[in-house]
């Protein structure tokens, strides 16, 4: 069975939402084969990402960058993966206040340095999460996962 690793820090809310929606619609009724596992970003070492045939990132931004926490599971995790996971389909899901693009683009560079491929656009959602951010995270969610079973 395929493994779709969800590695996220979701300290409000809107973090919550906007997780449960992706792993709604990577898990829906159409998706046959594919296991998804959630994963709380300062928890999740090397191994569980060796593991994965597919990884998903959510994540606040936090003073302009992704959060610590996911700075965290990339600092723990970069030198052990950086030869056995190029080429693993990823997505991205960031929520914020004011400004995303920081978050965004610190995650970009990071999944270049290690050759990951991004098969699906970022979710970048400001302020209230409404039901389009809970549906586009949803899709993130499916499209990941459907990518598997291909
Ligand atoms: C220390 C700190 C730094 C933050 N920096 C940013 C930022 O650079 N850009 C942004 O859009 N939001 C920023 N935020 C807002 C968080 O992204 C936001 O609180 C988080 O996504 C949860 O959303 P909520 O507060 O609406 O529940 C920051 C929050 C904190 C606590």
């Amino acid at each position: 069975m395929a493994r779709l690793l969800v590695v996220h820090h979701s300290p409000s809310l809107a973090l919550e939402s906007m997780l449960a929606a992706v792993t709604e619609g990577a898990s829906n009724e159409h998706i046959e084969g594919v296991e998804v596992i959630s994963s709380a970003a300062l928890s999740t070492g090397a191994a569980s990402v060796l593991e994965a045939d597919g990884i998903i990132l959510g994540t606040p931004a936090n003073l302009g960058y992704m959060s610590g926490a996911l700075k965290h599971f990339f600092d723990t995790i970069y030198n052990p993966c950086l030869d056995q996971t190029a080429g693993r389909p990823f997505g991205v899901f960031v929520h914020g206040n004011s400004d995303t693009n920081g978050a965004l683009l610190s995650i970009e560079k990071v999944t270049t340095g290690l050759n990951w491929r991004l098969v699906t656009p970022p979710v970048c959602s400001l302020g209230q999460v409404d039901d389009q951010v809970l549906g586009s995270c949803w899709e993130l969610g499916a499209v990941l996962a459907a990518t598997l079973m291909s």
